[in-house]
Parts: structure tokens; C-alpha cells; sequence
């Protein structure tokens, strides 16, 4: 079958968003991704489910430009006052990428879900995509993992109001500063961490890139809570799916508790980006990443030649 030389970068290696060349000095990046609710305030969950869609945009390294909403409410059991919010939480967060809403639609569902298609824009020379970490490189993870693992909890009703703030701040936060700075420190290759853990969307990266990831588990940074809750069996069912599929492709050279190990399958909404860059850029990397405000931003690993599994944690 043919290929659309024009189409840069396809569904054949997992990426984040496809994109598409308009003219030398031009692509077009375009997304979607709708979540169901995660959290309990109906802003806060336009937050973040607009910042999760957005930063499908920078794991490519490009500008978000227009959106559009993609709704379905259930307008039997919801006042309608609630749907206003999420939308105001949703267009706060394109306000604050710089983007523009340009429309929507919105369905009759009996569960509510809520996110955005998003269109951006990039230089075809500057794009991130799945496929180029380079043996030698270092990991970078700017947010720490266990957003699935609080969401649960708080379902549970056993999770503290601080460790909540704290996980809600983090999935709302864009990760544009990230991306504009992995995009200036030369990045080879990026994805965001979201449903399919960070052992999963690793993975995905080091199988494009015909490499394997070695992770640091000591050095992986979790959200304050994240593993006592573990350990309260607060595990969303998501984890186990991505342990199940992923496990095979994964080799464990350290012990690790069980619950440490499920905090890297565990799905999360709006996480961090995951960066791959040349070693001697790493650190300055993560130092900037800091003093632009992204504390949590850690080497978490490197790159080493292709074994037989994807990911080598130790
Ligand atoms: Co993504
Ligand atoms: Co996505
Ligand atoms: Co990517």
C-alpha cells in the first residue's frame, strides 16, 4: 500500500498525534482525546481533560492553534449548569495554550465524557515523535506518576484532601513549557505518559525507536500518597490491564514491592512528558524544567542498545 509522502507521521508507531506537511516550513499536527470524569469539580475536570488533549500536541513539539469541544452528557441526571462549567474549565486551559476554540458537538450519553480534537502546528525539521531515541541518551519524566492510583482512592474514599490538590494541580497543568523546552534542547524523541502507564507508553517509544529503555525505579518521581493508597489496594483496574500486556515486554532487574511496580503501570490522565535527549544536554534540560516551575522533573533513565525487552527497570 502506498504511503502519502506528505504524511509525516502515520498510526504505525503509536504517536501522540498525526501530522501532516502543508508546505516546507509547515506541518499540521492534529489529535483528540475524551476522558471520563476524574475528578469530582465540574471546572476542574474541563481543566483537565482539555489540558490531557492539548498535550497530545506537545509530545509532537508543536503550538496548539484551535480546538473544538467533544461532549457527552447525560442531560437526564445532570443539570445543565454542570456542563457550562466543564466547558469553562476546558476553555480556561485553550485560553492558556494560546489556542483558540472554534466549535463543538455534543451527544446524549448515559456516562458523561468531555474533550477536545485539537489542531497545531510545527515546523516539519523540529518535530518529536516516537521514533528516535538514541542509544546513549538520557529519560527525562516531568510529572510524577500516580494520578490513576489518587483518582481511585478518591473513589474509595479514603484520599486526603492535600494528596487530591495535589494530583489535581498536576493533571491540569499544560505541559507547553516542557515542550517548548525539550523542543529547544534538541529532544529526540517524546510522548506523553497517559493511559497506558508509564511502562506502557515507554515501551511504545523504545519499540519506534529499536532500542531499549533501562529505568531508574528509585528515581521515578510518584505524587505524595500515591503508594500508600497502593497499598490500600486503591489500584484502578487500568494498571493490572496495562501489567497484563505490557509485563511480557518488561524486565524486572531489582526488587521492587508490588505496589511500587503497579505505580508504573498505572494509567494516567494528563501526565508528564516523556523525553529522550542527548546525555550531555540532560541536566541542564531537567534544571530549566525547574526553574520553569516543573519541580517534579527527573532523569529517570537511559537508552541502551535493543535487548529482547523494551524496558529494562533496575
Ligand atoms: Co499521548
Ligand atoms: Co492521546
Ligand atoms: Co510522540
Amino acid at each position: 500500500m502506498g504511503r502519502n509522502a506528505k504524511l509525516l507521521v502515520g498510526i504505525e508507531t503509536g504517536d501522540d498525534a498525526g501530522v501532516y506537511q502543508l508546505a516546507d516550513d509547515i506541518c499540521l499536527i492534529q489529535t483528540v482525546d475524551v476522558i471520563t470524569p476524574i475528578v469530582d469539580d465540574p471546572f476542574l475536570f474541563g481543566s483537565v481533560a482539555a489540558a490531557n488533549a492539548l498535550s497530545d500536541i506537545y509530545a509532537m513539539g508543536g503550538q496548539p492553534l484551535t480546538a473544538l469541544n467533544i461532549v457527552g452528557f447525560p442531560s437526564c441526571s445532570l443539570p445543565i449548569s454542570v456542563l457550562s462549567e466543564i466547558l469553562k474549565g476546558g476553555l480556561e486551559k485553550i485560553r492558556e495554550a494560546g489556542a483558540l476554540l472554534v466549535g463543538g458537538h455534543t451527544v446524549d450519553d448515559n456516562e458523561l465524557k468531555y474533550g477536545l480534537s485539537v489542531t497545531g502546528t510545527a515546523n516539519p525539521g523540529r518535530i518529536v515523535t516516537n521514533r528516535n531515541a538514541s542509544t546513549g541518551d538520557l529519560l527525562i519524566l516531568t510529572k510524577p506518576l500516580g494520578t490513576g492510583i489518587i483518582a481511585t482512592a478518591l473513589k474509595g474514599k479514603v484520599a486526603r484532601e492535600e494528596h487530591l490538590h495535589a494530583a489535581a494541580a498536576s493533571m491540569a497543568a499544560l505541559n507547553r513549557s516542557a515542550s517548548e523546552l525539550m523542543v529547544e534542547a534538541g529532544a529526540h524523541a517524546c510522548t506523553d505518559i497517559t493511559g497506558f502507564g508509564l511502562i506502557g507508553h515507554a515501551a511504545t517509544m523504545a519499540q519506534a525507536s529499536r532500542v531499549t529503555f533501562s529505568l531508574d525505579a528509585r528515581q521515578i518521581p510518584l505524587l505524595e500518597g500515591a503508594l500508600d493508597y497502593a497499598s490500600q489496594g486503591m489500584i484502578p483496574r487500568g494498571a493490572y490491564n496495562n501489567e497484563k500486556f505490557y509485563s511480557p515486554r518488561v524486565k524486572l532487574d531489582t526488587r521492587l514491592s508490588g505496589d511500587q511496580l503497579m505505580a508504573l503501570y498505572d494509567p494516567q490522565t494528563s501526565g508528564g512528558l516523556l523525553i529522550s535527549v542527548e546525555k550531555k544536554r540532560a541536566t541542564a534540560l531537567v534544571e530549566r524544567l525547574k526553574n520553569g516551575g516543573i519541580q517534579e522533573a527527573a532523569i529517570v533513565g537511559e537508552v541502551i542498545a535493543r535487548g529482547f525487552h523494551n524496558i529494562i527497570i533496575h
